[in-house]
Order: C-alpha cells, then structure tokens, then sequence
C-alpha cells in the first residue's frame, strides 16, 4: 500500500505522513503535475526533499509519480531530492527508454505508468528498463475519482506480459473494495489518496485497506 500525500493536508504534511508511516505504510507516494500533461500543478523536488529525512529515517520509500511532459528534464532534481522510485508517463516522452535509463543511472528504481486508455502492449518492449509498471485505473490529474472497472484486465494483461521481476502498480480510485480485485488481478503496489486523507482516521484507513487486501 502505498498513500497517495496528494489528499493529504499540506498544511500539516508531516504529521499526516507520520500518521501513515505509524500505521504501517513503507511506501509514500508523491503525485507531480506541471499544468501541461495534465491540468492540475501540485508539487516538486522541494517537497520531496522535505519528506526525505522524515520517511527514510523510518524505513520508507519515497514514490515519485510524475505526470509532466518530457520527464527526463526532471529526473536529477527528483533522485537528489531523495526520490526511491521515479515513475513517469509513456505519453509524456518521445524518449521513453532513454529516460528510464536515466532514472535507474540516477540510483532510483524505474517505473513506466500508462493512462487508462494506453494499451498495455507498449510495455513488452520497454520491459527491460522497467522496475515498477503503473497501471493508472483513473484519468491522471486529480484525486478522488471512481475507479475504471476494465482496469482489472489491464492488470492481468501486464501480469501476463511482464516478467516476474516487474512489480505492477495500481493507482486510482483505491480502497477497501478495489484493492482486493487488483490485488487477485496480479497488482502488488496500491495507490491509494483520497481513501486514506480524506477519512476521518487515515491510520485505520490505512489499515482496512490493508487487511482487505491480505483477506482477498
Ligand atoms: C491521480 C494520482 C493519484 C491520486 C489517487 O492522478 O496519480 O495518485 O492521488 O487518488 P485516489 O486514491 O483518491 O483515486
Ligand atoms: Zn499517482
């Protein structure tokens, strides 16, 4: 499980990580947007170093998802701001490979996300450069949207396609109902935003979530 900080309270980002970090969660998802791929701008490498000391000196892993056009040019600031993972967009590049690379040269793990309606079979000759495959199961931009039902067979395709090594990642429109079917699916990492900050208790948000995963 991964909490999505984009529904969090950014007026007490800390405490909410902590909260998340308390309950269990080693993964800390970042949503970065730039107004051009898609509309929203959120956050950049400044709030990723923020977070830095806070989520490693406590085991964590921080996930960089970044929904911008030409990723590449970011990638350094990104992986020096403390960035685990750096995820970017195959409709966001004309130089998917190339930045991949330049992800795992930056010490990072690399993941390659698809929009819903991008076919999984771009992937198959990418799988190489690929650590994390992101299979979005909203339209990227904004949180607290409903889940995309055909995004189940999309994940079982990527199982299918991907080897053994390649975790897939599911994100958007996760909770206590949509993580098990991702999780029989073949998912391993969930996103998880507006399921976890936007519930009263987003430790045992957290948590449900995580149990109804384990349970199936
Ligand atoms: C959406 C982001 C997600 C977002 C998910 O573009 O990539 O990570 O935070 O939010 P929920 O979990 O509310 O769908
Ligand atoms: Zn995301």
């Amino acid at each position: 499980m991964a909490p999505s900080i984009l529904s969090a309270d950014f007026s007490r980002l800390g405490d909410q990580v902590s909260t998340v970090l308390g309950a269990g969660a080693k993964v800390i998802h970042v949503d970065v947007m730039d107004g051009h791929f898609v509309p929203p701008i959120t956050i950049g490498p400044i709030v990723v170093d923020a977070l830095d000391g806070q989520v490693h000196e406590s085991g964590g892993f921080l996930d960089v998802h970044l929904m911008i056009e030409e990723p590449e040019r970011q990638i350094e600031a990104f992986a020096n701001a403390g960035a685990d993972n750096i995820t970017i967009h195959y409709e966001a590049t004309a130089n998917v490979r190339s930045a991949l690379m330049k992800i795992r040269e930056y010490g990072c793990s690399s993941g390659l996300a698809l929009k819903p309606e991008t076919p999984v079979e771009h992937l198959e000759d990418l799988a190489d450069v690929i650590d994390v495959a992101l299979c979005m199961s909203v339209n990227p931009g904004w949180g607290g949207q409903p889940f995309i039902e055909a995004s189940i067979e999309k994940i079982n395709r990527m199982r299918e396609l991907l080897p053994d090594n390649v975790s897939v990642e599911v994100d958007g429109g996760i909770d206590v109902d949509t993580a098990p079917d991702c999780a029989k699916a073949g998912a391993e990492l969930f996103v998880a935003g507006s399921a976890i900050f936007s519930k009263e208790d987003p430790a045992d948000a957290y948590k449900a979530i995580a149990r109804a995963i384990e349970a199936g």
